[in-house]
C-alpha cells in the first residue's frame, strides 16, 4: 500500500522552501522507489471570510484518510488548515527538535552538542481560543489573588483565558517522557525530562499543569524529572543549553521557547517540527511565511527539508530519513552552497540541488 501525504505550502516564502522540499523529496522517492503519493487539496481562498468560511470537506477528508500532511508556514490563506490539522485531527504533541550540527550559523562560541527537544502541547493553554469583554466577567466579582483587587475595578478591557486540561496534561508529558526514554536510548544515557511552567503567578492553572506533570512523570521512574519556573528554564535553555534533553511545556511558552532555542543554533531555518495525535500527523518548519524575502528564492529550505524528515521517519522510512539528514550535514560541513541567513550566498534551489546531488551519489 503506498502512503498518502496531503501537501499544504501556504504562504510567501515559506511555500518556496515548500516546493523545493517537495522536489528533493520526488528525487528521493524516484531514486529509492519509495512508494508515497501526493495530494494536492484545495485549502481555500485568503479573504475576509477566512476565519467564518468552513474548511473546505474535500480538504478534511484528504487530511483524515491520509497517512500525514506536510505543511508550509500560514499568513492567512492556509490558516483554516492549520487550525484543522491542531485541532481537527487532535495533533497535541508538538515535538521541535534543536540540534546544533558543524556549519549551522549559531551565535554561541561552543555550540557543540546542543541536542534537545521542545514538546510543545499543542492544542491548550491560550490557544483555548476563548476571550471575550471583561464586561462578561466582572458581574461575577472575582478578585485577583496577586492584587487583591476585584475584576470590575479595572473598568474596560478583555481578557483571554488559559486552560490545561488534565488529559492534555497527562498525555503531552506522557510523550515526553517516551521521547525522553527513546532518545536516552540511542544516545546510551539516562533520560531527563524538564517542564517549565510559572505556577508562581500562576498556582491554579500552571500549578495543575505541574502537578500533573509531576505524576504523570513519576509513572516513568528512569526519567528524571525536573520542574522549572519558565522564566529560569529559558535562561538555563540559554546559558547551558547542553544540560537539556526533553523539554515539555504548554503551548504559548512552547511557541516561545522553540523560537528562542532555534536561535541557539543558527535560527529559525534550520527548526523543523511534527505534531502527532491519536488520528494522524503533520509537519511543518517552526518559522512563519518570511514574507520579507518572498520573492527572492533564499529563504533557508533546511527547516522544511528536516520536518520532511521527520515525516519520512514517522511512516516507517527510517533509512530515507536518515539519509536526507546525513546529506543535509554534508552540506553545513562543506559550507559552498548555503543560504544567506547561515553566512552563504547560494539560493534555495542551489542549496536544493547540492542535496539531491548528494541523495543521487549516495545511493548509486
Ligand atoms: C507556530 C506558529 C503558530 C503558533 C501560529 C502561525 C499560529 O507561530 O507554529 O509556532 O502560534 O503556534
Ligand atoms: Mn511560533
Amino acid at each position: 500500500m503506498s502512503k498518502q501525504v496531503v501537501l499544504i505550502p501556504g504562504e510567501d516564502a515559506a511555500a518556496e522552501a515548500f516546493e523545493e522540499t517537495v522536489i528533493v523529496l520526488d528525487c528521493l522517492i524516484d531514486h529509492l522507489g519509495l512508494d508515497i503519493e501526493w495530494i494536492r487539496p484545495a485549502v481555500g481562498q485568503a479573504g475576509i471570510d477566512e476565519f467564518n468560511n468552513p474548511f473546505p470537506d474535500q480538504a478534511k477528508h484528504a487530511i483524515d484518510h491520509s497517512d500525514a500532511t506536510l505543511f508550509g508556514a500560514t499568513s492567512g490563506k492556509s490558516g483554516r488548515a492549520l487550525r484543522y490539522l491542531r485541532w481537527g485531527l487532535e495533533s497535541y504533541a508538538n515535538v521541535r527538535p534543536v540540534r546544533w550540527f558543524p556549519g549551522c550559523n549559531s551565535p554561541l562560541s561552543a555550540p557543540e552538542g546542543i541536542d534537545l527537544a521542545i514538546v510543545r502541547e499543542n492544542m491548550e493553554d491560550v490557544y483555548i481560543g476563548v476571550e471575550g469583554d471583561l464586561k462578561i466577567l466582572q458581574p461575577m466579582n472575582f478578585t485577583s489573588w496577586l492584587s487583591n483587587k476585584p475584576l470590575n475595578e479595572l473598568g474596560e478591557g478583555r481578557f483571554g483565558l488559559k486552560v490545561h486540561t488534565e488529559k492534555s496534561v497527562t498525555r503531552i508529558v506522557k510523550y515526553a517522557c517516551e521521547l525522553a526514554i527513546k532518545r536516552a536510548e540511542l544516545s546510551n544515557r539516562n533520560p531527563i525530562l524538564a517542564c517549565g511552567t510559572k505556577h508562581n503567578i500562576s498556582p491554579v492553572a500552571d500549578g495543575y499543569f505541574r502537578t500533573i506533570a509531576r505524576e504523570t512523570a513519576a509513572e516513568y521512574p528512569e526519567v528524571t524529572f525536573t520542574s522549572l519556573l519558565a522564566d529560569d528554564l529559558i535562561h538555563q535553555l540559554i546559558i547551558n543549553p547542553q544540560q537539556f534533553d526533553v523539554v515539555v511545556l504548554p503551548n504559548l511558552f512552547g511557541d516561545l521557547f522553540s523560537d528562542a532555542t532555534a536561535a541557539l543554533v543558527g535560527g529559525l531555518g534550520l527548526a523543523p517540527s511534527g505534531c502527532y495525535g491519536e488520528n494522524g500527523a503533520y509537519f511543518e518548519a517552526v518559522h512563519g511565511t518570511a514574507p520579507d524575502i518572498v520573492g527572492q528564492n533564499i529563504i533557508n529550505p533546511t527547516a522544511t527539508i528536516l520536518s520532511a524528515a521527520m515525516m519520512l521517519e514517522y511512516l516507517g522510512f527510517d533509512e530515507p530519513a536518515r539519509q536526507v539528514i546525513g546529506c543535509v550535514e554534508q552540506i553545513y560541513v562543506e559550507g559552498k552552497y548555503l543560504t544567506p541567513d547561515q553566512g552563504g550566498q547560494s539560493t534555495t534551489t542551489e542549496f536544493c540541488n547540492s542535496l539531491k546531488e548528494k541523495l543521487r551519489s549516495s545511493n548509486k
